[in-house]
């Protein structure tokens, strides 16, 4: 799917992002698993991540983001008409994290449901909520991108036990003047979905059922280096723009090589792209959020920028969305 928007205009207005509190090391993980800080470094760029607690579900996580990000775009919880979640970690299956959230937040009018398209699911979420608004169905979204993948991983396998953290974004999306959304691509290819899934996770049941994530890596590599390259020019050009109109680059944060290559390729300037897959390692669905929330911070995420985003994922699934920055969106870390 790709599209430029044409409807009325929407943008973030409002950005969180919260990470738990517990700092796991390379070092710590070496403890666990035969690894090593070198080798971990080497080939992901990936020192640390953070690490939910035993009690510690994904709304538990979510929930200061969307505080944050509520107050930064100065609205009543009461006037959201729409929460989506993105997650393939929601607390259970039913009721959905965004129902909870909802709940919890006090939004007694908002269509609520949690949506799965892996780490792309910020992307799709994003998209979906600007489709809803922009037709005039919902008048402010709150969607959230977030997972506790710590909880789907098995502990004793180095292979991907290294790659992931935990962690959540949320922003608030509301009409606009000027600005905001310009166009979105996403697609999917079920048919590679067999490189990075949770078989015993759903009604398909397998004689040993696999609780925990698989992963063939290389694959998944070669995936994610092709696409994070191709969304991003397909978008640029959907929209008649070019990457030298790009102010921002976010790529998802899964691994630096991964980063490295499109950077290389799509020829971004370093000092354009955001990168801190080093500090929190791949979050999945909050990994773009939480990248947002780094540049706002550091002075590059100001308003008028063009900001890329392009994440990709289990499903297999990718998507890029352009965005002209309208709002204020410093300190968004709760
Ligand atoms: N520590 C030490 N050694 C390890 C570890 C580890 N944590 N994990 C694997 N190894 C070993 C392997 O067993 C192998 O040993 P062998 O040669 O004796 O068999 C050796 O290291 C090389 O393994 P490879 O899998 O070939 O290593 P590679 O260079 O491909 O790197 C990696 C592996 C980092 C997983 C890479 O393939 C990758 O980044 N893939 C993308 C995965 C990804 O980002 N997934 C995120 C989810 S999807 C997404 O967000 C896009």
């Amino acid at each position: 799917m790709i599209g430029r928007t044409n409807g009325r205009p929407v943008s973030i207005t409002g950005l969180g992002c919260h990470v738990p509190d517990r700092v796991v090391t390379n070092d710590d993980l070496s403890k666990i698993v035969e690894t090593s800080d070198e080798w971990i470094v080497e080939r992901t760029g990936i020192k640390e991540r953070r690490i939910a607690r035993d009690d510690e579900a994904l709304t538990d996580i979510a929930l200061p983001a969307c505080r944050r990000a509520l107050e930064m775009a100065g609205v009543d919880p009461a006037s959201i008409d729409l929460v989506v979640v993105a997650t393939v970690t929601p607390d259970m299956s039913f009721p959905s994290a965004a129902a909870l959230i909802a709940d919890e937040l006090g939004m007694p009018d908002a269509a609520a449901y949690d949506l799965s398209a892996g780490c792309t699911g910020f992307v799709y979420a994003i998209a979906q909520a600007h489709a809803m608004l922009s037709a005039g169905l919902a008048r402010r979204a709150l969607v959230v991108g977030g997972d506790v993948l710590s909880k789907i991983l098995d502990w004793d396998d180095r292979s991907t036990l290294v790659l992931f953290g935990d962690g959540a974004g949320a922003v608030v999306l509301e009409e606009v003047e000027d600005g905001g959304f310009l166009g979105f691509e996403l697609g999917a290819d079920g048919g590679g979905g067999a490189n990075l899934w949770l078989p015993g996770s759903g009604s398909r049941h397998f004689d040993e059922p696999e609780k925990y994530v698989k992963m063939n890596g290389r694959e998944v590599f070669k995936f994610a280096t092709r696409v994070l390259v191709s969304s991003a020019e397909a978008i640029l050009e959907e929209c008649d723009l070019t990457i030298d109109d790009v102010d921002v680059y976010v790529p998802h944060q899964a691994n630096v090589r991964i980063i490295d290559h499109a950077v290389r390729k799509l020829q971004v300037p370093e000092e354009k792209t955001v990168v801190n897959v080093e500090r929190y390692g791949n979050t999945s669905s909050g990994s773009i959020p939480l990248a947002l929330a780094d540049a706002a911070d550091d002075g590059r995420l100001e308003p008028g920028k063009l900001v890329l985003l392009t994440g990709m994922g289990a499903g297999l699934t990718w998507g890029s969305a352009l965005i002209r920055w309208t709002h204020e969106t410093t300190g968004a870390t709760a």
